[in-house]
């Protein structure tokens, strides 16, 4: 059976909201191992011993620009990992931020995708982003659980 590991990283709940449905959504699917759970409880380890596993991130950016508390941990464990520390694993992402705040727009999901990208390549369905300051959030979500569940038809 394969499995897939779900991690939000909120503060005020959006993603969690988002990766409960995402959980829903694939749990309809009757091969799958879904789980479901804040960034803070994530194993860093788990990434490097079960390479057969995919590991879906949804990441809020918040603060004008900073990882949400919740991802602190994660969020320097990562980016202080040099390359070839990361076995080829399966993951993508999906980024939450707000287009008002130009400057530092979805800068918290967009590093962790430059430095996943980096250090294991290519995500194996395409990392996307959502504009919370449009409807633009809801399509892109749905857009890329699509793209999540072909992923897990394979
Ligand atoms: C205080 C505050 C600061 C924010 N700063 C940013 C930011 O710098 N960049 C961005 O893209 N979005 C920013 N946002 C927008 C959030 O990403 C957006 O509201 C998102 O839906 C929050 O998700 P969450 O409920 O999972 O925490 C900010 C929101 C708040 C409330």
């Amino acid at each position: 059976m394969m499995k897939v590991s779900i991690s939000y990283a909120t503060q005020g709940g959006t993603s969690e909201l988002f990766a409960h449905q995402l959980s829903n959504e694939l749990n309809s699917m009757n091969h799958l191992e879904v789980s479901c759970a804040s960034i803070a409880e994530f194993e860093e380890q788990s990434l490097v011993g079960n390479t057969n596993d995919l590991n879906l991130f949804i990441i809020s950016t918040v603060g004008g620009g900073e990882p949400p508390e919740s991802m602190t941990d994660f969020y320097d464990w990562l980016m202080d990992l040099e390359a070839g520390s990361l076995p080829s694993i399966k993951y993508s992402i999906f980024g939450i931020g707000n287009s008002n705040y130009k400057e530092t727009y979805q800068k918290a999901s967009r590093a962790v995708i430059h430095k996943l990208a980096d250090l294991v390549g290519c995500s194996v369905a395409p990392c996307m982003e959502g504009d919370a300051s449009t409807a633009d959030l809801d399509i892109k979500f749905s857009k890329w659980t699509d793209l999540i569940k072909q992923c897990c038809q394979q």
